[in-house]
């Protein structure tokens, strides 16, 4: 039952976009072929998917679990405006992946700042955004369907799936639905709505979290106009954390 991703059927449905697909059964990281690519060509809106990874990476140096034919993994190419902040275009991938994912699986999503999307307190998605010159390379990984044997057992207590059971072209639906609402809000961007957004989503407002590194507890206050993570340490300081730095653990 379980296929490699049709490139044929993303083409057929995802219609009038800037975006040039290019589908694989496997590569090392798809964010580490992009951001070769960028160094030798133009390559704004490439999109990179794969079935599988075998070195597929997250943030601050982890790796992603990426088995074959389960999951979603997928690099975007951007070009960044000189205005721009990078870390936007990974807060603005969670709000499109918490909205396709929920749309599509009628569960409740959220997400752990500053990267991270979630169902049912397990983590199903992750955000990569890594800068190369005048380009973003924005790497996405969802776990669409559970491992074939099932997750290892490192993850095993916190990663999740989106979906239990396999339907023809679900990761390609995942793909064309995530790609559609991404365009949409890039070029319909609103800054405000979307923090709001963001922030509404947030699972860790009001929570203790352990601040991964410098391991220490503190609570999470409230998501800054910047997205930098305001916190009160056990000590009674408040500092902000900015996801560049700090990676955090509820
Ligand atoms: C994280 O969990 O910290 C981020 C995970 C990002 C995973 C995606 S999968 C596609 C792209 N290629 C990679 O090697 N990583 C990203």
């Amino acid at each position: 039952m379980f296929s490699f991703i049709s490139k044929k059927y993303i083409k057929e449905n995802l219609k009038n976009t800037p975006y040039k697909i290019e589908v694989k059964n496997s590569v090392t990281s798809t964010n580490t072929v992009m951001k070769e690519r960028t160094l030798k060509e133009d390559c704004a809106y490439n999109v990179l998917i794969a079935s599988k990874q075998t070195t597929g990476r997250g943030r601050m140096g982890r790796n992603f679990y990426s088995p074959t034919r389960s999951g979603v993994y997928m690099s975007v190419v951007l070009e960044i405006k000189d205005s721009e902040n990078p870390l936007l275009i990974t807060t603005d991938a969670a709000v499109c992946a918490a909205r396709v994912l929920e749309k599509m699986s009628g569960k409740d999503t959220s997400v752990k700042w500053v990267n991270d999307i979630y169902i049912d307190g397990r983590k199903v998605c992750g955000i990569l955004t890594e800068g190369v010159g005048k380009y973003a390379v924005l790497g996405i990984g969802i776990n669409v369907l559970p491992p074939k044997n099932g997750f290892p057992d490192d993850i095993k207590d916190r990663a999740g799936a989106v979906f239990e059971k396999e339907k023809k072209h679900l990761r390609e639906d995942v793909i064309i639905a995530f790609l559609d609402e991404f365009i949409r809000v890039c070029k319909n961007t609103d800054r405000n709505l979307l923090l709001e957004e963001y922030r509404n989503r947030s699972m860790i407002i009001g929570k203790e979290i352990l601040i991964i590194g410098e391991n220490e507890k503190a609570t999470a206050l409230e998501i800054a106009d910047d997205y930098s993570l305001i916190v009160k340490k056990e000590n009674g300081e408040t500092v902000k954390l900015s996801s560049g730095d700090v990676s955090i653990k509820l």
